[in-house]
């Protein structure tokens, strides 16, 4: 496995391995890596000849009073895991080069960027398209996948690869999950024990959507009305959003009909989470 530093170093590997026709699959990730991450891994290594994966806990994409210098950060164990996993190479830039004095380029996809966790955090996606459109120059791959557990960020990161013609295939991997239903994320390091107890009724109030429907609930209002009740047992979770919208376009619906996107933001002590479902009728 090689380990490359140097955005020069990479394009010129990329650029190697392009003209000795082998396919690329990527996975970009800001490291601290989980069974969700080697989901993506798994999946790249059965879709292309090359897997690179890239660690980079990108500063653009967090707020000022967000947690980008207490994110979670241990190298040595997630080269550990590509190397276990089989990863030919993982692409760890400095910030200092990604971003150097005077930077000032930025890629936004207007709309879908300021709803849902665009609210309470401005400016998040236009540093996550921004990272991953630099990434996509630097690593050129064929293939990249992302997990649906963001499922607002793929779908805004497909819409910028359609709307800027990009040459990449973007790959979603469903989302991975604990035992009690918890889906993984890094962030879930924050949880304290009871914290950590208390989050599994993110996932069972996306159940509980699921089973409203089911019983032919179909107004959007009552369906959140009866998620709350799930997510109100615990005092020690703060909603951010609970939506129900069009999975597409993000907006809200009125009523479930065909496919919806049902999401919720919360924070638990410092862990900001983020789950969803697609439900159909
Ligand atoms: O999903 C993530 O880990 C990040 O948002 C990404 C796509 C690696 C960009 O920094």
């Amino acid at each position: 496995m090689r380990v490359v530093s140097s955005i020069e170093e990479m394009k010129g590997l990329s650029r190697g391995l392009r003209k000795e026709d082998k396919t690329i699959a990527f996975v970009p990730t800001m490291g601290y890596l989980h069974g969700g991450h080697t989901e993506l891994i798994r999946r790249a290594k059965g879709l292309s000849d090359v897997v690179v994966v890239s660690i980079f806990v990108n500063p653009t994409q967090f707020g000022p009073k967000e947690d980008y210098r207490s994110y979670p950060r241990d190298m040595e164990r997630d080269l550990k895991i590509c190397r276990e996993e089989g990863v030919d190479v993982v692409f760890t830039p400095e910030a200092e080069e990604m971003y150097p004095e005077g930077f000032s380029t930025y890629v936004t996809v207007e709309g879908l960027s300021e709803r849902l966790c665009g609210v309470s955090r401005p400016g998040h996606f236009r540093g996550v398209t921004t990272v991953v459109a630099k990434l996509f120059n630097i690593v050129t791959p064929h293939i990249a996948l992302f997990g649906l557990k963001d499922y607002q960020q793929q779908l805004i990161i497909k819409k910028m690869v359609r709307e800027l013609n990009m040459d990449v295939k973007i790959v979603t991997v469903e989302t991975v999950r604990d035992e009690d239903g918890l889906a993984l994320s890094s962030r879930n390091r924050y949880l304290t024990d009871n914290e950590r107890k208390v989050s599994r009724l993110i996932p069972e109030a996306l159940k509980r959507a699921e089973e409203c429907v089911k019983e032919g609930v179909s107004e959007a209002s009552c369906i959140i009305e009866e998620m709350k009740k799930v997510i109100d047992r615990k005092p020690e979770i703060m909603v951010d959003y609970i939506k129900i919208c069009h999975p597409e376009t993000l907006e809200d619906v009125e009523r479930v009909e065909g496919e919806v996107l049902v999401a919720i933001a919360a924070k638990v002590g410092r862990a900001r989470l983020i789950d969803n479902l697609i439900i159909k009728k």
